[in-house]
């Protein structure tokens, strides 16, 4: 882990504006600097930094955050990776703590891994390049198919000798460890205790993760005889987990971004083929079906993927029911398929790249509208199969997260199917009626296990949004003001931050996010800190930033809605700070109270004992005099 030091020396030195203006054209406008939002696809730039608040924030597509934020979001790394990426700009030293002994050696064992493996790719590419056996047969065999010299390269394609322990004598020699070898599956260790390689006489296609370390690999066989497996492949290791890795993605990752899309295949073939003809947003999944984790890594590039299928019939049905998971990622999916058997790379081979492209550009077709076609076409003139096929393509669009794109799907489909499009709408509604059934049972069954008597008061008769505003209010000034000291006349002198977690300390959050602010600040104040702006600014939970960044960029909004409820113009917030710390605080306790007021309203219409509604006759009122107190301070604070 790296030391806390670090990381504030490395926040306390990186520039907003040094570390984004790397990647972002930035131009001066004011305090502020903008240019083009390297997030989302604009013409006219809305992507601002603010370097005396140290954050970036984008008005088009909403992300923000501070450079270390940036360079996650830009750079897909995970937190303690941009923090290293900074510290290298900067030239600062980073610390690590002391991990215990287990941890290192588990880390050095992954390491170790990671370069037994790279060692493994490059025997494998020199042997192809220099070895009569490599030249004559590996190398000429990716000629023959034709692949150029600076893909295979690229792909650092190679070749494994025909031998038992061609790898395995080599590494031993150059003194890597066996184990190392045997723990990522590049030697095989029987029950006699012979140890020998996995990969003998095949081509051989290193598998890199998304950062292009090499961790594991795929051999294709020379041969045409059917009873040799076509490839082997490394088997799952500590550094090579199938289901989240997708071939070609290092490689394809910034042609991914930048075009905004995906191309999806089945084979390393394909990949090379499809990279060839200078397309080179392409990655595979290499034979298994789809994962989610495959999904979401290509989530975190891009929101469109397209999928080239060889036109097998069987292979795509089969499909259908993945790719279903890949629209309930929010994910839009396109589909293009290759006629005559051909699959992407023999196409290309065959008809050349330009071909290719056309080819991709003229029958992509959206997903939703493939899947109606295919089911259609199956069904003929049956009625019920008919049924089922309408029923069928309503379920894959109530996957569709986003209602805009759903209708329009609803619509096109209506046509496709013959069918009027009020009776598909009823069935989505239908089918999303019971998805939310079945949610809200499963949030019951958790609720079930706090019960707390006011949390199931509260639930029972409000929806869940309805203290949102005057919730994030409160955060919003927490985080804007919490750290400021005031004297106001009555009371000793007070930060604003401990004052508003005393006075909310019987006030729960509905809302999980600013509920788990409030536990933030509560513990760090236990804890003898005062959290500052920059605090919630570079929190390590990332929703939390972003609200954080969100709320301070839009800052007087919320509370001028209130002052103009009351018919006060206010210039500047600040100056009537405790009108909005104090109106902040009782304008939620008055909904809170509110929301208790009317649950115990309901309690006494239902309540049929004549004793009992006295009982809560009394308490209703007593919770009125506490609103009515709370109104007039509010009234008074406020116009105050
Ligand atoms: P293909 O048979 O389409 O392979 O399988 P390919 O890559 O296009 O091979 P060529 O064109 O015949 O050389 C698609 C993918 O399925 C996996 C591999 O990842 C392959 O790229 N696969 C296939 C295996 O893992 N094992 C096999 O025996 C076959
Ligand atoms: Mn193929």
């Amino acid at each position: 882990m790296i030391k806390k030091e670090t990381i504030d020396k490395i926040l306390e030195t990186a520039l907003v504006e040094e570390v984004v203006g790397d990647f972002v054209h930035l131009k001066k406008r004011g305090t502020s600097l903008i240019g083009i939002c390297p997030f989302h696809n604009e013409k006219t730039p809305s992507f601002h930094v603010s370097p005396s608040k140290g954050i970036y924030k984008c008005f088009g597509c909403g992300k923000g955050g501070d450079s270390v934020r940036f360079i996650m979001d830009h750079e897909k790394y995970s937190y303690p990776e941009a923090l290293k990426f900074i510290a290298n700009k900067y030239n600062i030293e980073v610390e690590e703590t002391e991990v215990t002994p287990e941890f290192k050696e588990e880390q050095d064992k992954r390491e170790s891994l990671y370069i037994v493996s790279n060692y493994a790719a490059k025997f494998f590419s020199d042997k192809m390049w220099t070895s009569d056996e490599g030249k004559t047969i590996g190398l000429s065999y990716f000629k023959e198919r034709g692949f150029r010299e600076d893909i295979i390269k690229k792909f650092e394609l190679g070749y494994s000798p025909d031998d038992w322990s061609a790898l395995l004598d080599a590494a031993v020699a150059d003194s890597y460890q066996q184990s190392f070898l045997e723990d990522v599956g590049l030697v095989i260790k029987n029950e006699q205790g012979r140890v020998y390689d996995r990969f003998r006489g095949r081509v051989m296609f290193p598998i890199h993760n998304f950062t292009g370390r090499v961790i594991g690999f795929g051999g294709r066989t020379l041969k045409t005889d059917k009873a040799v497996p076509k490839y082997v492949n490394s088997p799952e290791s500590d550094i090579y987990h199938k289901s989240n890795v997708l071939y070609g993605l290092f490689q394809a990752k910034k042609a991914i971004r930048d075009f905004d899309n995906c191309y999806l295949v089945e084979g390393y073939a394909d990949v090379l083929s499809v990279q060839q003809a200078g397309v080179e947003n392409v990655v595979a999944s290499s034979g298994t079906s789809l994962t989610v984790e495959q999904i979401r890594l290509i989530g975190r590039f891009t929101k469109s993927v397209t999928i080239l299928y060889d036109g097998d019939a069987a292979g795509i049905k089969a499909s259908l029911r993945g790719l279903d998971m890949i629209l309930e990622e929010g994910l839009d999916v396109k589909v293009v398929l290759f006629p005559d058997g051909h699959d992407p790379d023999s196409y290309i081979q065959q008809l050349g790249a330009s071909a290719f492209k056309t080819h991709v550009e003229k029958n992509q077709k959206d997903f939703i509208f493939y899947k109606t076609e295919i089911l259609l076409h199956d069904a003929g003139n049956d009625p019920i199969k008919k049924a089922g096929v309408i029923r069928d393509v309503v379920e894959s669009i109530a996957k569709i997260p986003d209602a805009i794109k759903a209708s329009v799907f609803l619509r096109e489909c209506s046509n496709l199917l013959q069918i009027e499009e009020r009776i598909l709408i009823s069935e989505l509604n239908k089918i999303k009626r019971s998805k939310d059934r079945k949610e809200n049972q499963q949030r019951q069954n958790l609720e079930e296990t706090i019960p707390t008597e006011f949390e199931e008061i509260l639930n029972e008769s409000h929806p869940v949004q309805t203290d949102e505003y005057q919730e994030r209010d409160i955060i919003r000034v927490l985080l804007t003001y919490g750290d400021q000291l005031v004297h106001w006349e009555e009371m000793t002198d007070t930060f604003i931050g401990p004052y508003i977690i005393t006075n909310l300390s019987d006030v729960t959050f509905i809302n999980p996010l600013y509920s788990k602010v409030i536990q933030y600040y509560h513990d760090e104040l236990e804890n003898g800190y005062l959290p500052k702006e920059k605090d919630f600014i570079q929190h390590a939970d990332v929703e939390i930033a972003n609200m954080a960044v969100s709320m301070i960029s839009t800052p007087y909004q919320l509370s001028e809605n209130w002052y103009n409820m009351h018919n006060i113009t206010v210039p500047d917030e600040t100056e009537k700070l405790k009108g909005t710390v104090m109106g902040a605080i009782f304008h939620l306790k008055k909904k809170k109270i509110n929301t208790i007021i009317s649950a115990k309203q309901k309690q006494i219409q239902e309540e049929k004992d004549e004793a009992n509604v006295m009982i809560l006759m009394k308490e209703y009122l007593e919770l009125k005099e506490v609103e009515k107190y709370i109104s007039n301070y509010l009234g008074a604070v406020i116009t105050k």
